[in-house]
Parts: structure tokens; C-alpha cells; sequence
């Protein structure tokens, strides 16, 4: 799954670069220039790699990226603005540069971590459009389509085809509905499992509704 191997890289990458801008900083600050130009020279070739990739990686994100909301926006300008102000600090011995540089590579690591937090909280599953089996005008579909619209839509689009995050195409899914159930109860990759977990009903209105998106003439 492309996206799933991109996020990875992205993630491991990310991790190396602020670790070579953390040692860079330690001998900065420590007011070893010489350590940090022998660093600086060993370390070159490799940082060239991990920038270009973090920048690639990065982009496929933001191009496939399921929700662009302000805290996505302030990390972008925080990953921004750090690299020129890093590369001035490292190459002036300007520390205050490149503390802030620091500062603001940790402060987009949480933000993007708060903003993880935040869409699984926002597609929490929410009672209000669910209706009650028991109810005289429950309707199987229409519970189907409240739970979809609610959680996955998201990701999957209004009628499964939309393919954000690495989606699959629901259109074309050839799963069965234990294992349309069994993704929904436990994730794959990418997608989350669903919470709070389902019951029963809900579940068999929503893997109804999921496989309802179906193109019939497969
Ligand atoms: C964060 C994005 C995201 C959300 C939200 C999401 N999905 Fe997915 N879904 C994915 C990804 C990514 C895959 C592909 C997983 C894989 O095979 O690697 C997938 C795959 C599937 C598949 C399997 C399709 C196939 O043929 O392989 C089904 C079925 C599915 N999702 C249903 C749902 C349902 C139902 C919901 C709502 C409860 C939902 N998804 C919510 C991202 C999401």
C-alpha cells in the first residue's frame, strides 16, 4: 500500500532529521565548532537524502491528506519556517536560531500528534442521527448511512470512491461481510478501527449499507 509505506517513511524520516538538528544544537550550544563542522561535513550527503525524502514524503501527505484544518496549516508553517532558521543558526553559530529551530520542529511533531488526536476524537461515533431498532420507523439502511456518514465517509467519500488516507475504493471491494465486519472492527493499515465499538445491529446496518456502494454489475 503506497501510502501506508509513504507515512512510515515519512515518519522514520522525520525522526532522522530532527535527530541530526538535535546533535547539531547539543554542539552548538556546547560551543564546539570544530565537533560541529566535522558533523556537518560526515553527516552531508545523508542529510541531502532525508531532506529530499522528508520533502517528497511530505508532499504526497499534504496532497492526500483527509482534513486540512489551522492546526495542519500553523504545522506546515512551523516545519517552514525552522529550516532556513536552522541552516542560518548552524552555519552563523547563531544558538538562539537554532533553539527556536528546535522548538518549532518538536512544536509541529505535536501539533501533528494533537491534530491525530483531534480527528479521532471528531469522527467519534455520534448517537444523535442513530436510530433505535426497536423504533416503529427504524429503517436498516438509513442506520447504515448515519454510521457512514459519521465515520467513514472521511476517508471513503460520499459513495465509497473517494480514496483519501489510502482508501481503498469501496465501489469495487470484493470482501465478504465477515470481513467487511472485521475491518471495521479492527482497522487496517491506515484506517482506524471504529470507536466506540459497535454492537451487532449496528454493525450489520452499516456492513449492509457499506456493501450496498457496490457497483452492481461486478
Ligand atoms: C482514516 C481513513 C479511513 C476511515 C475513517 C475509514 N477507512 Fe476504510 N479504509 C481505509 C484504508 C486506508 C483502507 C485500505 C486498507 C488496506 O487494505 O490497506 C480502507 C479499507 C476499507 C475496506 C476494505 C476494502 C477492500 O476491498 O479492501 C472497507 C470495507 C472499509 N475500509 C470500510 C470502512 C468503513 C465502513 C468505515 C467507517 C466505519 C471506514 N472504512 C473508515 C481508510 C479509512
Amino acid at each position: 500500500m503506497l501510502f501506508t509505506a509513504l507515512f512510515h517513511t515519512h515518519k522514520l524520516v522525520v525522526l532522522l532529521f530532527a535527530t541530526i538538528y538535535i546533535i547539531k544544537t547539543i554542539l552548538l550550544l556546547i560551543g564546539s565548532d570544530n565537533g560541529l563542522e566535522k558533523f556537518t561535513k560526515i553527516i552531508k550527503i545523508p542529510e541531502i537524502i532525508i531532506s529530499l525524502l522528508f520533502l517528497l514524503t511530505g508532499g504526497y501527505m499534504v496532497m492526500n491528506i483527509a482534513e486540512f484544518d489551522v492546526l495542519f496549516i500553523i504545522k506546515l508553517v512551523f516545519v517552514f519556517t525552522s529550516i532556513p532558521l536552522a541552516i542560518i543558526g548552524f552555519k552563523k553559530k547563531k544558538k538562539l536560531f537554532a533553539l527556536i529551530s528546535i522548538f518549532l520542529i518538536v512544536g509541529a511533531y505535536g501539533l501533528a500528534e494533537v491534530h491525530k488526536a483531534r480527528l479521532g476524537k471528531r469522527h467519534d461515533f455520534k448517537e444523535e442521527v442513530i436510530t433505535n431498532p426497536e423504533a416503529q420507523n427504524y429503517v436498516l439502511s438509513l442506520h447504515g448511512k448515519a454510521l457512514y456518514n459519521a465515520q467513514c465517509t472521511v476517508c471513503h467519500g460520499d459513495d465509497g470512491s473517494a480514496g483519501l488516507s489510502g482508501a481503498k475504493d469501496l465501489r469495487y471491494s470484493q470482501k465478504s461481510s465477515e470481513e467487511v465486519k472485521h475491518i471495521i472492527n479492527s482497522g487496517k493499515n491506515t484506517m482506524p478501527k471504529i470507536k466506540p465499538a459497535l454492537n451487532e445491529q449496528e454493525l450489520k446496518a452499516l456492513v449492509s449499507y457499506v456493501n450496498g456502494l457496490r457497483k452492481q454489475d461486478l
